[in-house]
């Protein structure tokens, strides 16, 4: 039996995919590339936009396309959402959402067995347990995504994922710190760290901890090399949590910090407990104590009421943080929300445009950024081999997300060395 996967959305999504991947194969499943004809295939899917919903509508007609006699399994936030219009599309067989996702390959045995299953997306209760899906070795073993957090009670008035991930949990420290320790003996140098709402890491456990606590161990671990922690929250960026960082050189000096708006009316109908000038000066205090930092953001355009002057503020704003990258989303209202809800939509034609701005302002921040380091040495953990004009080529992130390519002999991927930086995304070996 082949199974293929096809995940959309958060770095969170990728990491089940490829604990499920491990789990079919344990049931016995060869698991193949999802470009290849198989007998099942898994879609995992994301609900935060309109669009992140068809993407995810288009990918599972693809595979049913590809086989027709497949049968097509969809799991992820879509369908713990919205299961009925999941299930109703011709080219599913099976919904499952974000719970109980470790019995997914008897499920599809049973199923292909002939027996009547049926689709499971239960609404969250407030006591749903964390679902270890456990770590399993991925790929080409350079970089570990390890799920430590799930879920969020932070209601943010646009946003949809408290109901598709259920209340705030996390993985038990002790069992986190078994996973990192065999990502460390598998010869990854890095991990990074996700989570729904990461930033409150441990607040559930009994003993409570806090991310900060878990960061500290998680550096000593042997045989990892840095750590890298996917988005926290602006408020969550407390001095317990700097203070960590700036003291240990392996976590990453690249922090994925959500501003959604630079319009302290907007952020406040967004339900965001900060303003623009509280984003500013944390942005000052970070940078000021980490040299070289990374700081990346998700920014919404068109939220409900969004007037052209607080998006001129907002984008304003943007430029002046002088982000790294922007990950632009046009609002997208989501049923049962508060933001979809409020009087004053903003019409398809303003958002398109205001997205498209403010894609552009994000370009020219991110060649800005990786202006600054040309001629100066840093660290690259190569992660691919490409062919190249002479010999190959070795792709890797240094510390603060810069992708770059340098020349050099394959068996440096999985290696971290040390690069000049010649241009934008290339540079050559010195150490
Ligand atoms: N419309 C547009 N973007 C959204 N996001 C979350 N909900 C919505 C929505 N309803 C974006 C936010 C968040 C990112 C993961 O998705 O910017 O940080």
């Amino acid at each position: 039996m082949k199974v293929a996967f096809h995940t959309l959305g958060c770095k969170v999504n990728y990491y089940e995919s490829e604990a499920l991947k491990g789990k079919f194969r344990r049931e016995g499943f060869e698991v193949v590339d999802f470009e290849e004809p198989a007998d099942v295939y898994v879609i995992n899917t994301c609900t935060v936009t309109h669009l992140a919903e068809r993407k995810s509508r288009q990918i599972i007609r693809r595979a049913k396309r590809r086989n027709p006699a497949a049968l097509v399994a969809v799991t992820g936030c879509y369908a713990q959402v919205s299961p009925a219009a999941v299930s109703s599309l011709d080219e599913v067989d099976l919904v499952i959402g974000t719970a109980g996702r470790l019995s997914l390959p008897d499920l599809v045995k049973r199923k292909l067995a002939g027996e009547g299953v049926f689709d499971r997306a239960e609404a969250y209760g407030k006591e749903a347990a964390f679902e270890d899906l456990p770590w399993v070795p991925e790929g080409e073993r350079t970089r570990a995504f390890l799920k430590i957090q799930d879920g969020c009670r932070q209601f943010c008035t646009y946003c949809i994922i408290p109901r598709a991930r259920g209340p705030l949990r996390s993985l038990p420290l002790q069992k986190a710190l078994e996973y990192l320790q065999e990502i460390g003996r598998s010869g990854y140098k890095e991990v990074v760290l996700t989570g729904i709402h990461l930033g409150l890491y441990g607040v559930d456990l009994k003993p409570p901890t806090d991310l900060a606590s878990f960061l500290e161990k998680a550096v000593a671990v042997g045989g990892i090399e840095r750590v890298r922690l996917s988005s926290i929250e602006p408020w969550d960026f407390g001095d317990k949590l700097l203070q960590v960082v700036q003291e240990n050189e392996k976590v990453c000096r690249h922090l994925h910090i959500p501003l959604q708006s630079g319009d302290d009316a907007i952020l406040r109908e967004m339900g965001r407990p900060y303003d623009a000038a509280y984003f500013g000066s944390l942005l000052k205090k970070l940078r000021g104590a980490l040299p070289d930092l990374a700081v990346s953001t998700d920014i919404m355009v068109g939220f409900p009421g969004e007037s052209e002057e607080q998006f001129r503020r907002s984008f304003n704003f943007v430029r002046e943080c002088a982000f790294s990258r922007l990950h632009v989303f046009k609002y997208s209202p989501r049923s049962g929300t508060k933001a979809a809800a409020m009087a004053n939509q903003v019409s398809p034609e303003v958002k398109e445009r205001r997205s498209r701005e403010m894609i552009d302002l994000g370009k020219e921040l991110e060649e800005n950024f990786q202006e600054r380091f040309i001629g100066r040495r840093l660290h690259v953990l190569f992660e691919k081999v490409l062919p190249g004009e002479k010999g190959v080529l070795l792709e890797g992130l240094t510390t603060n997300y810069l992708r770059v390519r340098a020349p050099g002999p394959a068996k440096l991927r999985g290696q971290i060395r040390e690069v000049l930086i010649k241009q934008r995304g290339r540079a050559c070996i010195i150490a």
